[in-house]
């Protein structure tokens, strides 16, 4: 995995709530969030009582390190927003200023939990298409700004085998945006993995949710295994 070709950047528990529709998620309840990063949803839904296991490659440099990699991030993302700000829709996040504040914020609380997290076995160094976790492991696996997201640097086969393997381990999958970064449409790799998931008997379907923020991400995939 090379993790130059995605980067660092968290969102808060807030976000994805409102991205996976999560208002029934409740205390006790088991998730894996792969590819969390340093979002804040595993901090936050930790205070909540909700069993979040974060996985990402990059849990495996140390709390420094990872500072140091959210400000270099920082430093690549934000001009990038504001050269393409049409890209975006700033109706909850009003300025690109806000959502410097908001995503520094959720990075700084990531930040703060991390040792403790990692002490807790709460944020795994691992990389999909391969999970280190028993089959149904988890009521809710969510991937956040990955999967789809990635389509020009993560292949359709790597798609397959990664959702293939986010069902094995969780009995509801859902998936964050539908649309690829290079052009907000609907990823190319939709029709392939809604095919695998289908020829193994899984169902899924694309449900509309009420958060948009990289225009054109207006949809999340919920798969039933
Ligand atoms: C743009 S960030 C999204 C972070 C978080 N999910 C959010 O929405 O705020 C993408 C994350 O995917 C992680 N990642 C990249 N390849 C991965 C893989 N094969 N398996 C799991 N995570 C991966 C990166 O390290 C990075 O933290």
């Amino acid at each position: 995995m090379d993790l130059q070709r995605t980067v660092p950047w968290g969102r808060d528990f807030d976000e994805y709530s409102e991205m996976f529709s999560l208002s029934s998620l409740k205390a006790g309840d088991t998730v894996i969030g792969c590819g969390d990063g340093p979002a804040s949803f595993n901090a936050e839904a930790t205070s909540r009582g909700i069993c979040v296991t974060s996985v990402d490659p990059l849990y495996t440099f140390s709390r420094a390190e990872l500072e140091q990699r959210i400000e270099q991030a920082r430093n690549e993302v934000m001009p990038q927003v504001r050269a393409k700000v049409d890209d975006y829709i700033w109706q909850t996040i009003e300025s690109p200023e806000e959502l410097e504040r908001r995503r520094m914020q959720a990075m700084r609380v990531f930040l703060k939990d991390y040792e403790e997290g990692c002490r807790a076995g709460r944020y795994i160094a691992a990389s999909l298409p391969k999970l280190p976790y028993q089959d149904n492991a988890f009521d809710y696996g969510l991937c956040s700004h990955l999967l789809f997201l990635y389509s020009p640097q993560l292949d359709e086969e790597l798609h397959i085998q990664s959702v293939l393997e986010l069902c094995r381990v969780a009995r509801e999958v859902r998936i964050y945006p539908l649309v690829s970064i290079e052009n907000n449409q609907r990823s190319g790799h939709l029709p392939a993995v809604l095919s695998a998931l289908a020829e193994v008997g899984y169902h899924s379907e694309e449900v509309p949710v009420s958060y948009e923020f990289q225009r054109g991400a207006r949809a999340m995939l919920r798969i039933s295994t």
